[in-house]
């Protein structure tokens, strides 16, 4: 194993660092080093089976301590970083925005930094082959009305704090290929789902309610559309972006597959009906429940709640061949299938400090049915 083929993955431990890491230690062509500083939406159950492996090792510290990244740098000489950590919850940003400025700004310039540090190290065509990879979002971009796609040439528009800290990151990403040649590369994902994804996120959070007999807390009108691709399908697009990838490029990653909210909801309800019927399950018994579409609430909105995102990934498959692989019914169908068979993993998710957040959260929702 050679430097060529270290990298440094940031946020492995959440839910599409984990997806990737297993993705890239699957290949057996990289060893990863996961710096992960295991907020409370990492799960450490997550990649607990990695321990050990010739492959893997993690870091348990922020990507915000910049003498810890220089060390890994100078320890690990890596080829490149794919950069995932970030807080992702737009509900928790709209509480309060100050984690989401220290780690998506201050920690991805301090990456940023560390990396111009290392790579100005460089001989020549080590210098050439580096690449730093940044995760990101098509939230960026604001809202769609009901026509149009997002694509590499949407000017920035972001809306809530959570899109505003991407953004701000993206920027710096961008202006440190431009000004240092760094070679930087962005992706902006739409929504993910699949096995990992933290219980807050819309479809765990709706799978698991179902199951424990709580509402399905639809915000709004559950008019609003999202554009959904298999976590899998998106870490198949970041390593091939990474491998072969422009320096300096962009790239619009999703699957074409738009939901209305209501509709996917409803989509959850049908598959746990079938696989999981409620009138069999013990915990259940006492509601009576003969469909899980009856726990369905409409609560107060989202503020500033994004009407639509869709995207335009033409330019990802044209140029490096991505398509995505899993159609939405079929990973809908994994994905639930994935929660009812890891019980372990969904308790750690669901206790400590997520259930005062929920308590925070989904109070005064409750409490503002809007229908
Ligand atoms: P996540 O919240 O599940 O995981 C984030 C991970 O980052 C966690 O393991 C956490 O411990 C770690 N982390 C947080 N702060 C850190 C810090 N200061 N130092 C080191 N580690 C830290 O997020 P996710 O959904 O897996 O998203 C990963 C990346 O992909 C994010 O940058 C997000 O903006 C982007 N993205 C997510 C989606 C989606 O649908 N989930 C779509 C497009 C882009
Ligand atoms: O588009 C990419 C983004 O997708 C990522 O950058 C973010 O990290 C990721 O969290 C996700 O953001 P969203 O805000 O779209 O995801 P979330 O799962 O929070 O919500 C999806 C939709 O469902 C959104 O319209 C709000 C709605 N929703 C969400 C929750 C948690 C509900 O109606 N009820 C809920 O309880």
């Amino acid at each position: 194993m050679t430097h060529k083929n270290t990298v440094i993955v940031t946020g492995g431990n959440g839910f599409i660092g984990t997806n990737l890491v297993r993705l890239l230690i699957d290949s057996r062509q990289y060893r990863v080093v996961n710096l992960d500083a295991l907020t409370y939406a990492a799960n450490p159950l997550s990649l607990a089976d990695l321990e050990g492996h010739r492959d893997y090792e993690f870091v348990k510290g922020s990507i915000t301590d910049r003498q810890l990244v220089d060390s890994l740098f100078q320890k690990y000489k890596p080829r490149g970083v794919l950069h995932l950590a970030a807080e992702s919850h737009v509900d928790r940003s709209i509480l309060s925005a100050a984690d989401f400025v220290e780690t998506n700004v201050v920690g991805t310039y301090t990456m940023l930094e560390a990396a111009r540090s290392y790579w100005n190290t460089l001989p020549a065509e080590l210098k050439k082959e580096f690449r730093f990879l940044h995760v990101s979002t098509d939230e960026v971009f604001g809202s769609l009305g009901e026509e149009g796609y997002f694509s590499e040439e949407t000017p920035y528009a972001p809306q809530n704090p959570y899109s505003a800290s991407k953004a701000a990151s993206d920027h710096f990403v961008r202006a440190f290929h431009h000004t240092y040649g760094l070679p930087t590369i962005i992706t902006n994902c739409s929504n993910n789902y699949g096995p990992y994804q933290f219980p807050e996120k819309m479809i765990p959070l709706m799978i698991l309610n179902a199951l424990s007999g709580k509402p399905l807390p639809v915000y709004g009108d559950g008019s609003n559309v999202r554009d959904w691709i298999y976590v899998e399908d998106h870490c198949k697009a970041v390593r091939l972006v990474f491998e072969r990838g422009k320096p300096g490029e962009v790239y619009a990653v999703g699957a074409g597959n738009e939901q209305k909210n209501i509709n996917l909801v409803g989509q959850i309800c049908r598959i746990l009906d079938d696989i999981a019927p409620p009138v069999e399950a013990p915990q259940l018994r006492e509601q009576g429940l003969k469909s899980y579409s009856e726990l369905i609430r409409f609560v107060e909105d989202r503020l500033g709640h994004d009407q639509r995102y869709a995207i335009d990934a033409s330019k990802v498959k044209r140029e490096l061949g991505w398509q995505p692989a899993v159609g939405f019914e079929a990973g809908l169908r994994q994905t639930i299938e994935w929660y009812l068979s890891n019980p372990k993993w969904v308790d750690q998710a669901s206790g400590g400090s997520y259930a005062e957040w929920i308590e925070k959260n989904y109070a005064w929702r409750a409490n503002k049915e809007s229908k």
